[in-house]
Formats: C-alpha cells, structure tokens, sequence
C-alpha cells in the first residue's frame, strides 16, 4: 500500500503509477534528503515533539541507508514514487515505528523545496569551480601572448590591432561575472524552506532556526506558502547557466573559426579534434562545435521550466516536480562542457605568424594613421578623411599604408614626415593602447593580476 493509501479504495493504475514518479530522475537528491531528515529529526527531538530515543533510531537508521545507498545495494522503486518516500519506506522497513514518525511536522512539499535548494546550493560550487580552472588556464594562455598582434575584428573586419591576451582576456572577464552571478544566486537562495509544512507550517512547536543552522542556512524562509512554491533560485540557476553558455558558445564559434583555413589562427591538439569517416584530410572541432551545439539544450530548460511555472497557483502543485531534469540536464550539460573546453584551450598551439600576417593586411592601423595627423594638430575628423582617402589608393594599388612613399603621404597632407613609419607599426599601435582596459602589456597584465587574485580569493574559501 502506498504510504498515503488511508483514503483510498484501489490500488493506483500501473500507468499512473509510471507517470506520477519521479524517483527514476530524483533519486540523484538522496544525500541531500537524507541530511535534512537528520537534521528535522534532531530538531523534533530538541523541540519535545519526538523521543530521544526515536531520533537516535531515526538517525542511525538513515545512515545506515545512506551507506547502503552509496554502496549500490539500494534497489528505488516507482512504487514509492519519490525520494523522500522510497528513503522513508525503506527506514521504517528498518526501524519500524519510529521511522512513521520522522514525518511528523514536515510534508513533502517543504521536503523536496529544502532537497532541491541544498542540491543547486551544492552544484554552483562545482561549476564555480570548473570556471575558476578555466580562468587559471585563460590567465596562463594569456600571460604568453601579451606581445601576440592579432587583428582585432568589428562586423568581423579588421578593425584594430590587439593582442590574443586582450582576446582571452575578454572572455575571462565574461566567465568572471558568471562566477559572480552564480555566487548571487547562492547567497539569494540560503533560506531553509524546511518547516513550511505542505504550505501553512505547523501546529507542532518546531525550531526552523535551529534545522537553518543545521544545514547551513542563514535563515528559515520567512513565508510558508512560498517555501513551498518558490523555485526563483532554479529559474536563477538557469539563467546563469544559459549565460554562461551564451559565452562559451560565442567562444566556441571564434575557435572554430580560427581552425578554418581561412583564418588559421590557432591548431588544435590532436586529442582534442576528430576526423572525417571519408575526407582523409579533415580535422574538425568537435569539441567546439558541441558546445556551441549543447548551448540550445541549456536553454531549452531555462524556457522549459520558465514555462511549467507560468501561471501556477499558490502554492505547491505537481507541475513543480517538472522543475528537477531541466535543473540536472543543465547541470550535467555545463560542468560536462566547462572542463572540456578548458584543456582544448590549454592544449591548442597558437599560431603567432598567422595572427600577424592577418593583422598586416585589412588596413587596422588607418585609426593610429588619422590619430598621428590628428596630434600633428589636424582636427580628427579631417584626418579621419585624408587617411580614408590614402586608404582608397592602397586599396587600388594592392598596397598597405606603410608602403606608402613619404611623397605619397604627402600628397594628402603635409603633416606627414618620416616618423610616420614608427606611427604605422602595429607592434606600436597596440603597444600605445594603453588606456585603460586596453590591449597594451600593462593593461593586459593588470588584467590578468586581477583575475588571478579573483580565483586565489575563491581557491581558499
Ligand atoms: N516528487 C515530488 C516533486 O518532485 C515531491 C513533492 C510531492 N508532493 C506532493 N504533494 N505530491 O515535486
């Protein structure tokens, strides 16, 4: 019989039975389920709702469950629908009646709210984690190509010369607000639903500061009704995640980019690409391409369990158990994602002449052009549309704007003299960027001084 079979005439279809569980997806929550059931025990017991010795029972029966758990001799069944019933039933098998009463003053609702947020609680770590490694390697990567001239794009034309550290650096400042913002949505979660009750909390003279404090909480929440049917903190969760997808994917498509033949910035490692089944010559970025590709499966579930919310009444309702295998596929998806892509970075040969030679053609020194007339003392913008005009000529020549004879120069103004060459060196044009945030040597190292600090600051927590 189910355990709450009391008010019913029939067994349930063996359908429903199938369809109502969720222990096949939620059994991933029994360590979490169990350490909340600990802690409400010992809490029922200070509180005078339980003896003594039924919390000891109680406890030492869920551990022994959690070892057996862990020890693969468990066998869930759909029959006990959940986590919290199959870990329930299978402790009064043990104990017998002590384990009925560790229900007492608790409903499943507040139940699966508390295993839910310690879960999320618990994975922000690991992809925090994941993104501080990726950080280590970007700073590294970064630190041996400060001096590295690459074409920096705009509407993906050359644009300006940077450096690849300037490159990396980017995305590591994007993956930095990720770790912040994953950092928010675990302090905004750590509140302990526990005690909500199955919505209206409880008649019992429970502590909810005391089962907080237990499970590392910093407060109970403070409204049952929306402890039970909160679940911002896995829409959060997941909005991070997309995000932070949205960056590794955007990442992933310059990768690939840079492997083409076209640009061939950048070689994989062998181990770190695949082949064709029929072109003999192809190496492909699988990885690359897989992260752009599994970008979409993360925000599926972003929008899928913004969706199962929508428009669901106070307070907790069935859909809500729809809000578990968007949360662990995006889970799994991005702390599968994150150290991939962090050893094909660490691993990938960057190719410097390439970079350069890409960088010497596309005309990505006519800024630093119209800026050396500009404090020769020629109003910007009218040097802005003499060096356009030399550009035009080069363009017709096949030539750059360092080839150029001095006379040519002149034709347009005579503000030029022989130091122009120096101006027009993109090593030089990138080293006087130098503002800040820019891709000059000492912006690029303040840069990644701050992002070291920024993971050694974490690494230590
Ligand atoms: N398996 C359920 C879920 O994941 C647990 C809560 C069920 N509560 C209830 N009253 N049916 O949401």
């Amino acid at each position: 019989m189910k355990l709450w079979g009391g008010r019913f005439g029939k067994d349930t279809d063996a359908l429903v039975n199938e369809f109502n569980a969720s222990i096949q997806f939620d059994q991933r929550l029994y360590g979490e389920d169990i350490r909340g059931s600990m802690a409400h025990a010992e809490m029922l017991m200070q509180c005078g709702v339980i003896s003594r010795e039924d919390a000891e029972a109680i406890i030492q029966g869920l551990q022994g469950i959690l070892a057996d758990i862990e020890a693969g001799t468990v066998a869930f069944t759909a029959d006990n629908e959940d986590i919290h019933m199959n870990v329930e039933a299978l402790l009064t098998s043990r104990i017998g009646d002590a384990g009925k009463r560790l229900h007492t003053a608790r409903s499943r609702n507040d139940q699966v709210a508390l295993d839910f947020r310690m879960y999320v609680r618990n994975e922000i770590g690991t992809v925090v984690g994941r993104l501080l490694e990726l950080e280590t390697v970007l700073c590294r990567r970064a630190r041996e190509h400060q001096n590295t001239v690459m074409p920096g794009y705009t509407h993906l034309q050359r644009a300006q010369p940077i450096s690849f550290a300037q490159h990396l650096l980017a995305y590591a400042a994007m993956f930095r607000r990720d770790v912040t913002r994953l950092e928010d949505c675990r302090a905004r979660l750590n509140e302990c639903p526990l005690g909500c009750g199955a919505l209206a909390g409880t008649t019992y003279p429970i502590d909810r500061w005391r089962t907080a404090r237990a499970l590392a909480f910093d407060r109970p929440v403070g409204n049952s009704l929306d402890g039970v049917s909160d679940r911002d903190y896995a829409l959060e969760l997941l909005s991070d995640l997309s995000i932070l997808m949205t960056h590794l994917s955007r990442f992933a498509e310059e990768i690939i980019l840079w492997c083409s033949w076209e640009f061939k910035f950048i070689e994989l490692d062998d181990a770190y690409a695949t082949g064709s089944s029929i072109m003999p010559q192809k190496k492909n970025p699988d990885v690359a391409e897989l992260v752009r590709g599994k970008t979409g499966r993360v925000y599926g579930s972003l929008m899928g369990l913004l969706t199962v919310m929508k428009g669901l009444p106070l307070a907790y309702n069935k859909d809500m158990q729809e809000d578990k295998e968007p949360v662990f596929d995006a889970l799994d998806t991005v702390e599968l994602c994150l150290p991939v892509f962090t050893a094909m970075l660490d691993t990938m040969t960057v190719l410097r002449s390439n970079m350069r030679k890409a960088a010497g053609r596309g005309f990505i020194n006519a800024t630093d052009c119209a800026d050396y007339l500009t404090k020769k003392g020629m109003p910007f913008r009218d040097a802005y549309t003499a060096v356009g005009k030399l550009v035009a000529a080069c363009t017709e020549q096949g030539q750059t704007l360092e080839e150029l004879t001095l006379e040519e120069l002149r034709a347009v103004s005579d503000l030029f003299e022989a130091d122009v060459y120096e101006a027009l060196k993109l090593e030089n044009c990138m080293a006087l960027r130098s503002s800040y945030g820019g891709p000059a040597v000492s912006e690029t190292t303040r840069q990644i001084e701050e992002i070291e600090a920024f993971v050694a600051a974490r690494e230590h927590d």
